[in-house]
């Protein structure tokens, strides 16, 4: 690989690194010579991710018990880092999704909102990348580099129906992409960068009841999506790791504060 998109030797945090696109990412970034410090709740659920992806790549995946909604966790984490590896090359802010009672169901109209759920939904889609951002960045203004990768959503840009807090949060998520790329460009340097990645529709634990049926077939959901996607399919987890590793590498050294659909067309067609 040429030297603009390599990853040899550098050293990513991940959050959500044992979910699906994580997990695809997380291992991608291995096998191209890096090195991956997964950030999850579950000691189980990390370290049955860091045998798999150690299987693959030994010695290549360190695990860290850390909430994102968490300050105190983060901060050690931080000082984990600083103590135990020369450097933080990027930070990749996965953690996040939606939960069943922040949708509304087909039938259910906004008095049935509930507020509880919703908020929980922004905290983590938003607070959960704020934290990990504000604070492992501090690592990149000392070390004077670093690259930070957040994942947006196509809920951010125009409607999902019955979808209203995942949708504030991923929006509030590009804002702050745009605003940190600003803070830390305009006064750190121009090589810490700060980009987001928003996904188009990829079938993962979270939303395969949603889009699928028992038997796989597509729900009116599935299918309304395949419609309104070009390419007449969902995303595979694999097809995001070439836009974040080009996010990560040198080859993006003048980009920052921008948000980059993968998407198979769905942002660009207007459903005509
Ligand atoms: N799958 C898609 O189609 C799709 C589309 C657009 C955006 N996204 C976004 O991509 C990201 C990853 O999605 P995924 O499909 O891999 O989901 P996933 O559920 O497989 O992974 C999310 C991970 O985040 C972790 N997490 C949640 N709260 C956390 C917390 N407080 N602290 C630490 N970890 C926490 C979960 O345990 C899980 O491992 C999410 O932000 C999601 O919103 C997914």
């Amino acid at each position: 690989m040429n030297e603009l998109l390599s990853l040899k030797d550098k050293n990513f945090a991940l959050s959500g690194g044992t979910g699906t696109l994580g997990g695809s990412i997380a291992q991608y970034l291995i096998e191209n010579g890096a090195k991956v410090l997964l950030l999850g709740r579950s000691e189980d659920k990390l370290k049955s991710k860091q045998t798999e992806l150690n299987t693959i790549v030994p010695n290549s995946t360190f695990i860290f018990k850390v909430d994102v909604m968490s300050e105190v966790d983060l901060k050690e984490l931080k000082n984990k880092i600083k103590a135990d590896f020369d450097h933080l090359d990027g930070l990749v802010n996965l953690a996040g999704g939606n939960i069943p009672g922040a949708t509304l169901k087909p039938d259910q109209t906004i008095r049935d909102i509930e507020m509880n759920d919703t908020q929980k939904v922004v905290d983590i889609n938003l607070f959960g990348t704020v934290t990990p951002t504000v604070i492992l960045s501090d690592l990149m203004v000392e070390q004077g580099y670093g690259s930070i990768v957040n994942i947006s959503s196509m809920a951010a840009k125009q409607t999902i129906s019955r979808v209203l807090g995942y949708s504030m949060a991923k929006a509030a998520v590009d804002i702050f992409t745009k605003w940190m790329a600003n803070e830390l460009a305009s006064k750190h340097g121009d090589k810490i960068r700060v980009n987001a990645v928003a996904p188009g529709f990829f079938i993962g634990n979270q939303n395969r009841r949603l889009l699928t049926n028992e038997d796989g077939s597509f729900t009116e959901r599935g299918n309304s999506i395949i419609k309104n996607t070009p390419m007449g399919r969902f995303g595979d987890a694999s097809e995001l790791n070439g836009m974040v590793h080009y996010l990560l590498s040198d080859a993006s050294s003048f980009v920052t504060g921008s948000i980059f659909d993968v998407d198979g067309g769905f942002s660009s067609f207007s459903g005509v």
